[in-house]
């Protein structure tokens, strides 16, 4: 069901569509009419141009938004190496550099126990690089995340990362992210995506600890797949994607460096952490308009495909949002989930086949159980994860397989009150020293559980009777 059927705050007002060209103003007359920049913008705001793209990139990809606000965002100190929060994110006596150097490349099928908790990390220092591939600086490749959150950000603080899009999924605990364009409620089964460059703070809802997973895009930005024979419906909808209206706070001096409080804004720059210290709240966009936009979209909402005949479809069937490269049909990263359906597929072994991609799968789970895998201790359990790395085998447990293999084909619902959800990339996709080690979570034994005892059924070429 979705998460959006519920009563939500009047705080958090959107409106709806996927790269959209959208406007919204928080002050009657603040946006320019049939002007992107006038010689004085209305009610005395400045203009700024948020770019998400080249100017000259090709009008179906081009991406821009136009923002009207109190004091434009270079008015600030110079940004510093931040102190401590750096360390989750790059170790202090590491270069950005020698800290890539540190994926590590293993063959093997690895998973994870769910994730600790943290009381003492806000989102963004709590925010840990656990896999990855490409760098930042080139605009290449993406990064693989686990927060956990024990305490909203500062209220008086703002993060930006210019390294690439983050795509945040929720696993537990609703998240409140302030963003320069407005607020967004973010809450398990529901996902966000912050662009680029945009300004944004995030705060515990009840003071609810957070966890979850999210991945950032070095490289270009997310699209909706193409839907080919499916036709012009289905999957994740356009209009479902909601982005913020705007809103703003009114705190600055009269000048941009005199101002009665003092606002904290964090940058991820190349995968390391800075700050400066400004007089004026980030949050300050009174109105704006263009396509480049956060948004979020609840995942109850999406509009699941499958087999109605027989055979288990490949699960690209299944992408809410893609990151395409240069190559079409290839993704940087796509982004899957694995909703409750029904399975009605005749003489079929209706699990996921047993495969080895050129695709490297991270897999996370939301909510529930997934129905390749056993859950419970030592098992693929929500907060946990796993990663196939490129032409790593992998499929079903032993478990799965005999029961699939000897199940009565009724129609069957299943993945009732479950989510899992698949970071795919056609990258080869390395692990942090932190992912392998300082989370102490890595299941050794999780190529024997789940495959040690897969049996043999070959009946030494004798011909089956039908
Ligand atoms: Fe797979």
């Amino acid at each position: 069901m979705p998460v959006t059927q519920f009563e939500i705050p009047e705080k958090y007002q959107y409106q709806n569509g996927f790269d959209s060209y959208l406007e919204s103003e928080a002050a009657p007359g603040a946006l320019p009419i049939g002007h992107n920049s006038p010689q004085k913008p209305p009610l005395g705001l400045y203009a700024e141009k948020l770019s998400g793209t080249a100017f000259t990139a090709p009008r179906h990809e081009n991406k821009q938004t136009w923002l009207y606000r109190i004091l434009p965002s270079c008015a600030h100190p110079p940004f510093v190496a931040a102190e401590s929060p750096s360390e989750s994110l790059v170790g202090k006596d590491e270069t950005p550099l020698e800290k890539k150097n540190k994926l590590h490349y293993i063959p093997n099928q690895l998973r994870w126990d769910p994730f600790d908790h943290e009381s003492g990390t806000d989102f963004v220092s709590g925010l840990h690089l656990v896999a990855g591939a490409g760098d930042p600086t080139l605009k290449q490749g993406l990064g693989m995340y686990i927060y956990a959150a024990g305490k909203s950000m500062d209220q008086k603080s703002a993060f930006y990362s210019a390294d690439g899009d983050l795509l945040v999924v929720p696993q537990e605990g609703a998240l409140d992210i302030k963003t320069e364009f407005g607020c967004l409620l973010v809450r398990p089964m529901e996902i966000a995506v912050i662009p680029r460059g945009v300004k944004y703070r995030v705060s515990l809802v009840d003071g609810r600890p957070a966890r979850g997973y999210a991945l950032e895009l070095y490289q270009g930005h997310f699209v909706l797949p193409e839907l080919g024979p499916i036709g012009s419906n289905g999957l994740a909808n356009a209009r479902d994607f909601q982005a913020p209206v705007a809103a703003f706070e009114e705190d600055h001096g009269s000048t941009a460096f005199d101002g009665p409080n003092t606002y904290t804004v964090r940058t991820k720059f190349n995968n390391s952490l800075f700050e400066t210290q400004q007089k004026h709240s980030p949050f300050d966009v009174v109105a704006w308009h263009g396509n480049y936009y956060p948004f979020k979209y609840d995942l109850g909402r999406f509009n699941t495909i499958g087999s109605i005949s027989f055979d288990h479809p490949d699960p690209s069937i299944f992408t809410v949002l893609s990151a395409p490269s240069d190559h079409v049909g290839t993704a940087i990263a796509d982004f899957v989930i694995f909703p409750p359906r029904w399975l009605v597929g005749e003489d079929t072994f209706r699990p996921p086949w047993y495969h080895r991609n050129t695709m490297s799968e991270f897999m996370g789970l939301i909510q529930g159980g997934y129905d390749a895998k056993k859950g419970g201790k030592g098992g693929f359990v929500p907060g946990g994860a796993s990663l196939h790395n490129v032409m790593s085998g992998h499929g079903p447990d032993m478990d799965s397989y005999e029961g699939a293999r000897n199940a009565e084909l009724k129609p069957l619902k299943v993945g009732e009150g479950s989510c899992a959800f698949m970071f795919e990339s056609c990258l080869m996709v390395g692990v942090t020293d932190w992912g392998l080690e300082t989370c102490q979570k890595v299941q050794g034994s999780y190529s024997e559980h789940s495959w040690g005892g897969v049996k043999v059924h070959w009946n030494g070429g004798k011909k089956e009777e039908k």
